[in-house]
């Protein structure tokens, strides 16, 4: 008999068509999350689950369902999954790293630059046919060739927008709690700084950590305190690691130039303030939506789910 899996939301039709061929599966929803209760009635009787970074797995869901043995999570981050818990009950957990790696460094890239040349604020002002001609002060924005960028979190994603960051010759500093060793840090050309020191120095600040309870508020009113007033925050990693309120106080106050943020801390709801500032760019959580990047998500996470259920090691076993 064919292992029973909850699809938790429906994926792209090649990775369907590789589950189908596989497993016996049903899909959970096709649009909205699934709600709570609906999560742990599908779930009760699977022996794997194939999660989104929307779907809260924690000790309730999983104890609803004592045939359990994975947790495939499609995607590279997993703070959405109680992994001590899964670990307790011997339920293997996996994610999706390095399919994404470049495709969210893009649209770290974009989001800082979008702020820094206002292109949101002058994409509308084209549209709305109020461009009357050239003019010397037209939309004055932020240089980014030469400045300084600064990266917390330097992992895969970090690494990647710091090796972006050469095409503009940009001096990169960076904070982490495991420093590369200096061969490392040479042939990315970046220079190891303090936390603090990170954030008091550049002209560009990109969070690329993981969420933990180590970086839940991570960027708080302090940090923004130390920020230059001139610097561009942007955020393309997970919500809860910056304070929102602090980060909206930090805009009102002008004690920063402006903000580029991809996730929330409360997802899918954003701080109403927010979105009042004009040097605000606000994206819907697609640091990985291309569709080549998605569909390398979903397979990679269905031959994890498979892999597992099958009793092999699967191959990005967290
Ligand atoms: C992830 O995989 O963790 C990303 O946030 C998806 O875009």
């Amino acid at each position: 008999m064919r292992p029973k899996v909850l699809v938790a939301h429906k994926l792209l039709p090649e990775a369907m068509e590789f589950l189908r061929e596989r497993v016996s599966f049903e899909v959970g929803t096709t649009r909205e999350t699934l709600a709570k209760e609906r999560l742990i009635q599908k779930v009760r009787n699977k022996d794997g689950l194939l999660s989104l970074l929307v779907d809260a797995i924690d000790r309730e869901v999983m104890e609803a369902a004592p045939h359990l043995r994975i947790i495939a999570n499609c995607a590279v981050g997993f703070d959405n999954i109680d992994i001590a818990f899964a670990r307790l009950r011997g339920i293997l957990v996996t994610n999706t790293p390095g399919v994404l790696t470049e495709t969210t460094a893009d649209l770290t890239w974009t989001l800082l630059l979008a702020v820094a040349r206002r292109i949101p604020e002058a994409e509308n002002f084209t549209r709305a046919g109020r461009f009357k001609g050239w003019a010397l002060d037209l939309f004055l924005g932020k240089e980014v060739s030469g400045k300084r960028l600064g990266i917390v979190g330097l992992g895969r994603i970090g690494r990647a927008v710091a090796q972006k960051a050469k095409a503009f010759r940009m001096e990169v500093i960076y904070y982490d709690p495991h420093r590369l060793n200096r061969e490392e840090e040479k042939n990315l050309g970046v220079s190891f700084l303090p936390l603090d020191e990170v954030l008091a120095g550049s002209d560009f600040i990109t969070i690329h950590a993981s969420l933990t309870p180590e970086t839940h508020h991570l960027i708080s009113t302090p940090e923004f305190r130390r920020m230059k007033k001139e610097a561009i925050f942007v955020n393309a990693a997970r919500g809860p690691i910056v304070d929102e309120r602090a980060l909206v106080e930090a805009l009102q106050e002008r004690r920063i130039w402006g903000a580029g943020l991809d996730v929330y801390e409360r997802e899918p709801e954003i701080e109403c303030e927010l979105k009042k500032f004009r040097n605000v760019v606000l994206l819907p959580h697609i640091g990985s939506a291309t569709y080549e990047t998605r569909l390398k998500m979903a397979l990679m996470a269905a031959k994890n789910l498979v892999q597992g259920l099958n009793g092999e090691r699967p191959d990005n076993l967290i």
